[in-house]
């Protein structure tokens, strides 16, 4: 066929190295790195005039937009909510007029999405899509698009299009902030520069990908896996447990580390790996404090950090990658590769149909 897996066995390995070279074509699309400035195209609405965001997308794509509220309300200072179309859809939403409203979807065809949109439109919003595929119905439905250029994805798990999706929305969020007047032409110049320098590190983390090889073996013998994170690295949590539960068939969730003490604790022993992600930054404490309390509980820890926090605290997990240094800004970026290889390694380990998966469709085109 026209798309072919090249030298590797499934498409989503094809998918997950092609990261680098489409995080870095989606961020040059938006990013000048000599003027350290981001353009978007024209919107028929003023940017600076919005004062309310209402983020709606389904699986992945959801996901990335939990990334971007946080990095909305810390850079822009805007209220933001996120949902899921299925539920957003019926819900009835307030909406005051003026306000906008984003839809992330790879396909720009999913059902829910798109009838969610059509009530957005009703409620007199500002339709912004963030899409890959081209001439989708949601791309027609939309007031402005901003493309993905991760290429066609086949994996049904999605992954180069959702570290896409984390590229656009983080310059969508630092021109909303521009725009209203929460960051200077410096800032806006270092988050430019922070998230030109993605690619690189992806790649780096992409040559390291035998120290997460290693670890499939044990965690493919688990019945379910916890994912614990922090702020920005949260919504990456929950998107490493979807990862695992599409293709691997493990049960898994993914959990606000400080939330855990209400509940989740309770599951803890010795038979259940527990995947901490905690770059350096504002939260690296408080989340590693909440690994000492799974640890005392003879939880398994596979430690996702940086190399500071390797040095620092690597010494009590079961294992621990070390990812290159990064601005805490574009952490969700490089950190969504480590969650993608290890679910990877897992069902190739139980054998599933990685691509295919049971029960699942690349685009839901019907409620
Ligand atoms: C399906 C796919 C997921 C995807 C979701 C949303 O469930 O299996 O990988 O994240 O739909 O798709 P969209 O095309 O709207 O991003």
């Amino acid at each position: 066929g026209m798309i072919d897996k090249g030298n590797h066995r499934h498409f989503m390995m094809k998918e997950i190295h092609e990261q680098p070279a489409v995080v870095g074509q989606t961020l040059g699309t938006m990013i000048d790195p000599i003027q350290g400035h981001v353009t978007l195209p024209d919107m028929p609405f003023d940017l600076a005039k919005v004062d309310r965001v209402t983020i709606i997308a389904c699986g992945t794509s959801y996901y990335a937009g939990q990334v971007a509220k946080y990095w909305l309300e810390q850079m822009a200072r805007i209220n933001v909510e996120v949902d899921v179309a299925s539920e957003f859809r019926y819900r009835e939403a307030v909406m005051p007029e003026g306000g906008l409203a984003v839809f992330i979807s790879q396909s720009g065809e999913t059902a829910d999405t798109l009838a969610a949109l059509r009530y957005a439109k009703s409620q007199g919003q500002h339709i912004l899509s963030i899409l890959n595929v081209p001439q989708s119905s949601m791309e027609r439905e939309s007031d402005v698009v901003l493309h993905t250029h991760a290429g066609p994805e086949v994996g049904v798990a999605s992954t180069k299009a959702f570290t896409c999706q984390l590229s656009v929305l983080a310059c969508l969020s630092i021109a909303i902030a521009k725009a209203r007047g929460k960051i200077d032409d410096k800032e806006e110049a270092r988050l430019c520069i922070a998230l030109t320098e993605a690619p690189a590190r992806m790649a780096d983390v992409l040559n390291h990908e035998e120290a997460i090889k290693t670890l499939a073996d044990d965690v493919a013998k688990a019945r379910d896996v916890i994912y614990l994170a922090r702020g920005l690295e949260y919504p990456i949590a929950m998107e490493g447990a979807l990862k695992l539960k599409e293709i691997s068939y493990i049960h898994a969730e993914g959990y606000a580390a400080g939330e855990m003490k209400h509940g989740p604790i309770a599951l803890i022993d010795e038979d259940v790996p527990i995947i901490v992600i905690a770059p350096s930054g504002r939260l690296y404490e408080k989340t590693v404090s909440n690994m000492q309390e799974v640890i005392a509980r003879k939880g398994q820890v596979i430690f996702i950090t940086d190399e500071k926090g390797a040095a620092s605290d690597g010494q009590d997990a079961v294992a621990t990658i070390a990812l290159p240094m990064l601005d805490e800004f574009v952490t969700p970026i490089l950190y969504s590769i480590p969650v993608q290889l290890l679910a990877y390694y897992v069902a190739v380990a139980k054998g599933t149909d990685v691509d295919q998966p049971r029960n699942l469709a690349k685009s839901v085109t019907v409620e």
